[in-house]
């Protein structure tokens, strides 16, 4: 079972996270069911920003929306101090349901339309990160509308690769994502961005890639960004404020990683960082990271009741429950691994191995592999760890299937902040061919 500061097993044998009995809960809300700590989320978000302080090192804690994007979290981004990262209209929106501090976000992305950047320079966000030349000119076209100065941070790609998963590298030079370093795009970038009186240049930013458990690819694109920051200093005085070094923190979803505390990550990487700008006789920038997965990954865990069950002798065992890649698709997409427990039957000894299947119309739908667990019954809660990260926001309707709720629990405390859709909502957006009688 993957070590959870906050899970524990309670006098009945049931599994308790974030001080709840997870059994109650999914008694309660139904499943299948997210459920955060936000204790830890809190101890997540604070190791990263209290290691900026201790090292005395000016910086910005951008949570990446992405990874799960609601009103409430962001609130408790916001009760946090940290900043925010969005990547679309919609991402923005629910920044603003959430009252978020607009100066405090940070708008992504490789095609932002011209009305999510028109709705970014309406609400005065903080900072717009221009990722390509036709963005550049959008941009400017809008400002000058619209009769506006904005503060923009360069994307770069520095050419890095970082030991992940392919989909969800994105630092390297065959990328969709930002200006080229090498060959010369970021420089013809700056020089058109220096040269606008509509754009203020904050200065660079680059994200190496998602799930990374060591600092030799952060150290590496931080090396790269500040020699290529003293070189333009020299060429066109630009004195740069900010760099950037995106998220892709990584966390333990089995005993498998080994990531490395958020302390470690901000300690490596800064020990770089005042290095290189003492070498290269820079003023040290201030420090923005954008950690999306680990402030929320192995804070949240999904709750799922188990249904039928398949026993093809000498061959394998399979348990479905309720959900699947509706509510977690990563499985599916990048071959993701995840630990589980029969949550309501933590004490039981560990007798089958089982292969947890999902409920969507697919032999793809397998959320686990050969799961060791007590021998599981119809109705017993199975609990996944891990699952706070991309979960809940890369859910879908796949077969209909409504997306669960989600709850927060604190000091043992639950509460709804997204309800469970209903087959009502399922169907507002449908508009009829004909009228039946029942709704005529
Ligand atoms: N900043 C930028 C510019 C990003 O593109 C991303 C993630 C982040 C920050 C946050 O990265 P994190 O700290 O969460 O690793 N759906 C995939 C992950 C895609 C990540 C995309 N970009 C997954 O489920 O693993």
């Amino acid at each position: 079972m993957v070590e959870h500061a906050s899970a524990a097993i309670n006098e009945k044998g049931h599994l308790v996270f974030g001080g709840a009995d997870v059994v109650e809960l999914a008694k309660t809300y139904g499943t299948p069911l997210y459920v955060y700590d936000v204790a830890m989320i809190r101890n997540r978000a604070r190791g990263f920003k209290n290691t900026f302080e201790r090292l005395g090192v000016k910086a910005q804690v951008a949570y990446a929306s992405k990874a799960f994007s609601s009103i409430a979290m962001l609130q408790l981004a916001d009760q946090e101090g940290l900043s925010l990262d969005v990547v679309s209209a919609g991402e923005l929106y629910t920044a603003i349901k959430a009252d978020f501090p607009r100066e405090k976000i940070h708008f992504h992305g490789n095609n932002k339309s011209e009305e999510e950047l028109e709705m970014a320079l309406d609400y005065e966000i903080g900072c717009i990160v221009v990722d390509n030349f036709y963005e550049l000119e959008l941009l400017q076209q809008l400002c000058k509308k619209k009769d506006k100065q904005v503060n923009v941070l360069l994307r770069v790609t520095p050419g890095v690769e970082a030991h992940t998963h392919d989909y969800i590298l994105t630092g390297q030079e065959d990328s969709k994502f930002g200006f080229d370093l090498n060959s010369g795009q970021s420089e013809d970038a700056l020089k058109m961005a220096l040269c606008s009186p509509y754009l203020n240049v904050l200065g660079l930013h680059c994200h190496i890639g998602s799930q990374i458990f060591e600092t030799t690819g952060f150290k590496l694109a931080a090396k790269k960004l500040l020699t290529k920051m003293a070189e333009w200093k020299e060429k066109y005085q630009f004195q740069p404020e900010v760099l950037n070094l995106g998220g892709g923190f990584g966390i333990r979803y089995t005993s498998e990683d080994d990531p490395l505390e958020p302390s470690r990550y901000v300690e490596e990487i800064i020990h770089e960082v005042k290095q290189q700008t003492e070498l290269l006789h820079l003023t040290m920038p201030e420090i923005w990271i954008e950690p999306g997965r680990s402030l929320v990954g192995d804070a949240g865990m999904t709750l799922y009741t188990i249904g039928s069950m398949k026993d093809i002798p000498e061959v394998r065992k399979y348990m479905a429950i309720d959900g699947g890649m509706s509510d977690n698709i990563r499985p599916a997409l990048y071959d993701a691994k995840y630990e589980a427990v029969i949550a309501n039957r933590m004490n039981d000894p560990v007798e089958e191995t089982v292969s947890v299947a999902g409920k969507c119309c697919e032999s793809g739908d397998m959320l686990i592999w050969d799961l060791p667990v007590p021998k599981p019954n119809h109705k017993d809660i199975l609990a996944v760890f891990c699952t706070g990260a991309y979960g809940y926001s890369m859910a879908n309707n796949y077969n209909r299937i409504p997306r669960p709720a989600v709850i927060f629990v604190e000091n043992g405390e639950a509460r709804l902040v997204i309800k469970r859709e209903s087959y009502e909502d399922l169907v507002k957006l449908d508009l009829p061919l004909t009228v039946s009688v029942e709704n005529a």
